[in-house]
């Protein structure tokens, strides 16, 4: 028995290596072409941007993870995803598009490895900062190898929270509404601009809370991990247990959890 559980530990350790690696060579083509040609093209919406350097580094990325496994599938925001199998590696190449294209300097890696369904490793690099968060499952979450941990804060006045604003209008426009009525009832919101990022900054409580209205599994699938295992909790928007394939996410350093879903209220103020 203790010998399976410390070889599946092994596996979890190296598949985080692999992460790692993958991470740090897409967070190095950001660096390179940071201030170069972009190609910049729009997805969604005129605001929902996509450059060259998202897909290199999603190119990178499954390059690496496929060397080291191929019998894994990788969903990447740029290219989908393509069959099933027992591990699937969900990768944000590029979080925080919109800040990089325009040089502000607050975007990252984001790589989730799930088997059977559970998001085990996790790795978000701050390509500028160089700031590695990780996590595995069960063992706690690091900052570049140090423990983290969530913040202890339980006053929602004294509390310092982020949001994000999805690409679709009539999201920005809930959440806008959302803000007004949250904002002088905390100490302040910021809106960073990479959702991942914002997560880890949940985690090791440099922002007490989080939330977003709409927000697709590569954004959060680590930084969900991280936070959970920075002893926060991430649910949606009614304070049920969240799964990636939820839209709206609302995490915190755990003891604010209540005060902030009752504060949101999403269940009433969302159509
Ligand atoms: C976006 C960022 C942003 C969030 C958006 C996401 P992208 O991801 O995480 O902070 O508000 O909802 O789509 O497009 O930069 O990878
Ligand atoms: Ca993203
Ligand atoms: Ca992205």
């Amino acid at each position: 028995m203790a010998k399976s559980y410390s070889s599946a530990m092994k596996n979890l350790e190296k598949y985080l290596f692999t992460a790692i690696e993958a991470a740090k060579a897409a967070a190095q083509i950001q660096n390179y072409y940071i201030g170069k040609e972009l190609e910049i093209d729009t997805k969604s919406s005129e605001t929902d941007l996509v450059t060259k350097v998202d897909k290199l580094c999603e190119e990178k990325i499954r390059e690496i993870i496929s060397r080291d496994y191929p019998e894994h599938i990788v969903l990447g925001e740029e290219q989908g995803q393509t069959g099933e199998a027992s591990h699937r590696w969900i990768v944000d190449p590029l979080d925080g598009t919109l800040n990089y294209a325009h040089g502000f300097p607050f975007y990252c890696v984001s790589i989730a490895l799930e088997i059977d369904g559970d998001v085990k490793v996790a790795v978000v690099l701050d390509s500028t900062r160089n700031e590695l968060f990780t996590a595995i499952k069960g063992r706690g979450a690091f900052l570049d190898g140090a423990p983290i941990r969530t913040s202890s804060e339980i006053i929602l006045k004294k509390s310092m929270l982020a949001t994000g604003f999805a690409y679709a209008e009539d999201t920005i426009s809930e959440n806008l509404g959302i803000f007004a009525r949250v904002h002088h009832k905390v100490r302040s919101i910021r809106r960073p601009g990479a959702a991942a990022l914002d997560l880890c900054y949940v985690a090791c409580g440099r922002l007490d809370a989080f939330w977003e209205l709409k927000l697709d599994p590569w954004d959060v699938a680590a930084g969900v991990l991280i936070i959970e295992e920075a002893t926060g909790k991430v649910t949606n928007r009614s304070g049920g247990e969240y799964i990636l394939t939820d839209k709206v996410i609302i995490a915190s350093n755990g003891v604010l959890h209540e005060k902030l879903v009752d504060l949101l209220d999403l269940e009433n103020s969302l159509k």
